[in-house]
């Protein structure tokens, strides 16, 4: 029916290009505000990262990283011309260790690098260089050291916001006589970055699209007022922490956003991210899905306990739903009856859902386009720029990356092609591994 939620949903979902223009002014603007002083919507973070890898570094490196799916243990030796091996061990962080306490949290990552060390045949007390690849917020004040200023993501663990995350783990490692000295903190974006640059040194901006999102990007220091250190840098990476843009005026912010925000554990905070990134988007999908079986246009108003049960609905659900091109939907309908318990749709139940899935997916993919446009635009670097995007959305959602190009077309026109969007599997382990190489040269 015209009056329907359908219609309305598809309005409210549909970013223009016009939107997307203005939120890329909006946003290099705020961009600028948060590298003039600290408190500002975008964090803009100095990284302590001041150049990035030749190629040419050596050396075997041990890392850390932590805040996306997994939890990995990473043994990378570079062989320099770009070439490198890496040896890892990944590990689900529980629900219990997210939330827990802190403590028990580092002397995980103590035990697993413990673990990890003696499964290698290595001796764990002698002397070894580690890159900590931490991604979340953190007010740096050292290459090797800083402050968790936010959990996100779904992690809470006490007694660790405010505090220097390099010497909790270094104390966690002393407990465990695990003989390790952290050379580099690094965010997943830097990580990415760097790693992507000692292949390809046209990269200047890495750009996670996974359980959160973020973007990092090589800045000036003269276009850095706040920075008050040594003044004979050329450019730093700049962590901007984008998922925290919230700017209401501009943002397609819905009714179904609001909701997901308010019982979120992090009410208020990371809206662009709770729009883009892969632990939300399934989320935002199960509010539309219960609003229109509640109106009745879904399911014959047909409601089940595992539909009204938060975040059961996967954003890999949307991914499966996305790429289900059978006529009658199979695939979504095996999704819906074995993963959701919703029985007896119909065609055009199906199809209802995947518009939905669709409407979702592509307002994430032209969001993320405008911050990537927001990026070159600050760093008027429309002429050539490699971006380093890394995360589960880009790398497993149907037609993410299509949309993303589609979108910065509309935003950047000709210059669009300028702009490689690449999909980094490095991991950001190696690029933490990297920086610790280049901080202990
Ligand atoms: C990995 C990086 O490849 O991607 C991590 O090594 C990063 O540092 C992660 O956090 C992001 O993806 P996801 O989907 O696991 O959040
Ligand atoms: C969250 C974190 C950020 C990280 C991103 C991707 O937005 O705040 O530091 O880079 O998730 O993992």
């Amino acid at each position: 029916a015209a009056d329907g939620t359908l219609p309305k949903l598809e309005m409210e979902f549909t970013v223009s290009s016009k939107k997307l223009q203005k939120m890329v002014r909006h946003m290099v603007n705020e961009m600028r505000k948060g590298l003039e002083a600290d408190g500002h919507m975008l964090k803009m973070i100095p990284s302590y990262v001041v150049t990035r890898p030749q190629g040419d570094e050596v050396g075997q490196y041990l890392a850390l990283d932590l805040g996306g799916s997994n939890f990995r243990v990473c043994m990378i030796e570079l062989r320099g011309q770009g070439q490198t091996a890496i040896r890892q061990a990944k590990h689900v962080v529980s629900d219990e260790l997210k939330t827990g306490s802190g403590e028990q949290l580092f002397d995980f990552f103590a035990t697993c690098i413990g673990d990890f060390l003696k499964s290698l045949g290595m001796d764990t007390r002698e002397k070894r260089s580690l890159g900590f690849t931490f991604s979340f917020p953190v007010s740096q004040n050292a290459i090797n050291h800083g402050e968790l200023m936010q959990w996100n993501k779904g992690f809470s663990a006490s007694g660790v916001l405010h505090k220097d995350v390099v010497v909790l783990l270094n104390k966690a490692l002393t407990k465990a006589n695990i003989n390790i000295h952290v050379t580099a903190l690094v965010n997943d974006t830097v990580g990415t970055l760097v790693s992507h640059a000692y292949r390809d040194p046209q990269t200047y901006v890495g750009v996670i699209l996974g359980t959160g999102t973020n973007a990092a990007y090589v800045e000036r220091m003269s276009a850095i007022p706040k920075w008050t250190g040594d003044k004979n840098i050329a450019e730093m990476v700049i962590n901007t922490e984008w998922g925290a843009y919230d700017e209401e005026s501009i943002l397609p912010i819905t009714s179904y956003d609001n909701a997901l925000d308010r019982a979120s554990s992090n009410p208020r905070l990371q809206i662009f991210e709770k729009m883009i990134s892969g632990m939300y988007l399934g989320e935002i999908v199960r509010y539309v899905l219960i609003d229109l079986i509640s109106t009745g246009e879904l399911f014959r108003g047909n409601s089940t306990p595992k539909i009204q049960t938060p975040y059961a609905f996967d954003t890999a659900y949307m991914s499966r739903i996305e790429r289900d091109h059978s006529l009658e939907l199979s695939d979504t309908k095996a999704v819906l009856e074995n993963l959701l318990d919703v029985h007896n749709t119909t065609v055009q139940d199906r199809r209802i859902v995947k518009h939905v899935c669709e409407l979702i997916g592509i307002r994430a993919a032209r969001l993320s386009a405008a911050g990537v446009a927001a990026i070159v635009t600050k760093m008027k670097r429309l002429d050539a720029c490699t971006v380093a995007i890394d995360g589960s959305v880009f790398e497993h959602y149907p037609h993410f990356a299509n949309r993303m190009r589609d979108a910065l077309r509309e935003l950047l026109g000709i210059m669009a092609e300028n702009i490689v969007l690449e999909q980094a599997r490095d991991g950001s382990g190696q690029g933490a591994a990297l920086i610790a190489a280049l901080h202990t040269k």
